[in-house]
């Protein structure tokens, strides 16, 4: 059999999971939107070292997307997707198109709170809905023993585990470390929109949210901070600052010195948005 084997269909991968069930084999799974890089290879990497089986769902989810986002222009590339899962050593691609995961007369949404709340949701109301409904879906179907989510999508992945907590849906959710180019910047899929000048801006939002998670963690006032890493956005060159907020790390409510901190921001470079965090490291001694 060629690998990874390639299914269109929910009846298709059950038919396969269950398979791979009687063999007794524990299953990973990654989702993903394609427009595979190397941060979705590490994925892939993790669930292979936690699962026999991998098995990547590429959907490009209309639900995440309100109407006036890039849901036409995000980046879709199969044929090269495939390759890269092929070399990556997953077993499974489900790639199903739109009808099969929302069929006509499809009329559910699950809607999360808690660490749904603020940051992205202030800007994109309806994404974590869309999100939690998808995900709740491709867990339905594929009935993963775990699941592995980038850091670099630090609010989702605390969202999806609030979902998988507060729906039972027995998946363990692994967190992985966000991959970064030699200069910081995070990997995503929609880099590919960035010019080579935009690109050496986007790499300073990393540097600018290490920069203020460090004094942040010596002491320094947490408003004034936060105003500071905007405007040395803007400085930057991006054109608008979303937000830059510390939160706790577990339930992002808002940072307490006392617990783990995170530090998240988001920003307009042109007309693409980026997204990047960083850990609220321990003071130094
Ligand atoms: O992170 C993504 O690519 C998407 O939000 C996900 C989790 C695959 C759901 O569509």
């Amino acid at each position: 059999m060629s690998w990874p084997i390639i299914v269109d269909s929910v009846a298709a991968l059950r038919a396969q999971i269950r398979t791979w069930r009687q063999e007794g084999q524990r299953i990973a799974m990654v989702p993903t939107m394609g427009a595979l890089h190397d941060g979705h290879i590490s994925l892939v990497r993790i669930a292979l070292e936690q699962a026999e089986r991998c098995v990547v769902s590429i959907f490009v989810n209309p639900a995440q997307f309100a109407p006036t986002e890039d849901l036409d222009k995000y980046p879709r590339q199969l044929a090269l997707d495939l390759d890269r899962l092929q070399e990556a050593g997953a077993h499974l691609a489900f790639t199903p198109g739109v009808p099969e995961m929302y069929p006509a007369g499809f009329a559910t949404k699950i809607s999360v709170g808690g660490p749904a709340a603020g940051l992205e949701t202030d800007f994109r109301p309806a994404f974590f809905d869309g999100v939690a409904t998808v995900v709740a879906k491709l867990f339905l179907q594929a009935a993963p023993d775990c699941a592995v989510f980038g850091e670099k999508d630090y609010q989702q992945l605390c969202v999806v585990r609030q979902l998988c907590r507060d729906l039972d849906l027995p998946v363990e959710i692994i967190g992985a470390p966000t991959v970064r180019d030699s200069r910081g910047l995070a990997m995503s899929s929609r880099n590919a929109y960035l010019s080579e000048a935009e690109l050496e801006v986007a790499r300073k939002l990393n540097a600018v949210l290490r920069q203020t998670s460090t004094e942040l963690a010596s002491g320094a006032d947490e408003t004034g901070a936060m105003e500071d890493a905007a405007e040395a956005l803007v400085r930057a060159g991006f054109r608008k600052v979303d937000y830059v907020a510390a939160r706790e790390a577990m339930t992002l409510r808002p940072w307490r010195r006392d617990r783990d901190g995170r530090l998240l921001a988001a920003a307009w470079l042109g007309t693409t948005r980026l997204i990047d965090n960083v850990e609220i490291l321990p003071a130094p001694e």
